[in-house]
């Protein structure tokens, strides 16, 4: 009880904004007090209906978000502590599991154990997979879902956050002065990457999602987000003399529409394989840098949102037969309360100004306003509903109910309480003993290059 109170003073003496809410009540008057409309609803049922897409029925709208482990073999393939994360995702009851960014080569690792999928581990990944269905599937019928799991990898390029080893080896879309310093590369210095390479990217990447089909998943996420390669095409207005970059938003989704055309020929012409993104719909950079932002000069940080090219692409991938989209916001390395809202940040990083849970409602309502704007049938998966621990049941509930969203993906939630949608389905409530409380520290682990997990709830990396 002291130790309890000693916390909360402190925190109002550093101006915090610790998760206090004991009711659903006292959240819901928080909401009130902070002018935010955030629907709420305790009618569980709507996220135990399955939805379709393609040749493939969700079993519910709950899934697991990508998150990187740094814990694969040298080669790439799935490690111990990779299938250990994926059997707990698998005994959790979510319809979809969206495996974690996968490296297209080795080049382009953020991390020597990122996940990495090539020829040589394929068999590797075909045992990984088939290992996490089999589980997921006899978890589902448990919980009394007729529908099998679905299976999405996310792959990637890490772009500008590159490592060789453990040394930074950046590659980057164009000269981003808001990014540029993080990396500690000034405008001479690092690999700015160039069309003829960009061009033999885009078949390396049709390449690796063959591999990912052969492999067993059902479906494949072209990485568009949090600033790594594709996503910062998006924004490439300063990348010069290229077919992929410059004003038009054409040129910036060349590269990334190449990829889904040739992917819809090569690997998914019967609809028997989804091919998806997880797409950045705002970064917060200010214009000429940012995606999703106000095309303004000195525009303020975090830059006022406007999503006219988010959606413009979003009609693109439709009219590609593109019918699932992940949303999300934010570059982690940047800006990450947009990404995964927090109540303590990284050792070391400044809390942003605005309380979390108007970063939690900023992405809200991003999403749902994509999702008013677009056709009808492309399921829309939102994020960064971890900040809402026990009770982000209840505001996914209301988001399905209000159609601002199809399913709702959970990130740091599944690292503490994998077995959260269990609980959901099962007790009506998430533990609120097992909820993360956003501490930033499975962020840090992944600063720091070390395997990922969650050191307050996990005792596997309580150590
Ligand atoms: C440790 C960690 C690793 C992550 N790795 C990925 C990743 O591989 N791919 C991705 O798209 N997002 C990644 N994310 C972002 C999450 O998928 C998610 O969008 C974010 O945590 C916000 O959701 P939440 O509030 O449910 O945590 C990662 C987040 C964390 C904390």
């Amino acid at each position: 009880m002291k130790i309890a109170l000693l916390f909360i003073l402190y925190y109002n003496i550093m101006n915090l904004n610790p998760f206090t809410y004991k009711s659903l009540e006292i959240l819901k008057e928080q909401f009130d007090e902070l002018n935010l409309d955030i629907p709420v609803s305790q009618e569980l049922g709507v996220l135990q209906k399955n939805i379709i897409t393609q040749n493939f029925t969700i079993p519910n709208r709950l899934s697991i978000q990508p998150m990187e482990g740094f814990d694969s073999h040298e080669d790439g393939s799935p490690g111990e502590l990779t299938l250990r994360r994926y059997k707990r995702y698998a005994d959790g009851g979510a319809g979809l599991i969206w495996v974690e960014a996968t490296s297209i080569a080795e080049n382009c690792r953020s991390n020597p154990h990122q996940l990495m999928l090539t020829e040589q581990n394929l068999e590797k990944f075909r045992d990984f997979v088939s290992i996490i269905r089999a589980r997921s599937n006899q978890t589902l019928k448990s919980l009394g879902f007729e529908d099998k799991c679905v299976l999405i990898i996310q792959l990637n390029h890490s772009g500008r956050y590159s490592k060789l080893g453990l040394e930074k080896f950046p590659i980057r879309a164009y000269h981003n002065a808001n990014l540029d310093s993080a990396i500690m590369v000034s405008e001479k210095d690092g690999k700015v990457i160039s069309d003829h390479e960009l061009k033999e990217l885009e078949d390396l990447w049709v390449e690796k999602a063959i591999l990912a089909k052969k492999a067993g998943f059902d479906g494949v996420d072209i990485k568009a987000c949090h600033g790594y390669l594709i996503s910062e095409l998006l924004s490439a207005r300063n990348r010069k003399n290229s077919i992929y970059g410059g004003s038009s938003l054409k040129n910036r989704t060349r590269f990334f529409l190449n990829i889904i055309k040739k992917l819809n020929l090569k690997v998914s012409a019967n609809n028997d394989f989804i091919i998806t993104c997880r797409l950045g719909i705002y970064n917060g950079i200010p214009y000429p840098n940012g995606f999703g932002v106000k095309e303004a000069e000195n525009q303020a940080f975090p830059a006022e949102t406007d999503i006219k090219e988010p959606i413009q692409l979003i009609e693109q991938l439709h009219k590609l037969r593109i019918r699932l989209i992940n949303i999300s916001a934010g570059n982690p390395h940047y800006t990450p309360h947009l990404t995964r809202p927090y109540d303590t940040p990284l050792k070391g990083a400044q809390l942003p100004e605005e309380h979390p849970l108007y970063s939690v409602n900023r992405i809200i309502k991003l999403t749902s306003l994509i999702k008013s704007q677009i056709p009808e049938n492309m399921i829309i998966i939102g994020s960064g509903y971890s900040y809402l621990r026990q009770f982000a049941g209840y505001i996914a509930a209301g988001l399905v109910q209000n159609k601002m969203v199809d399913i709702c993906g959970f990130g740091r939630m599944a690292i503490a309480n994998p077995n959260f949608p269990r609980q959901l389905f099962q007790n009506g409530i998430i533990d609120k003993n097992k909820v993360c409380i956003t501490c930033s520290q499975c962020s840090g682990f992944m600063r720091q290059g070390k395997n990922t997990g969650c050191a307050i709830r996990d005792p596997q990396y309580k150590k």
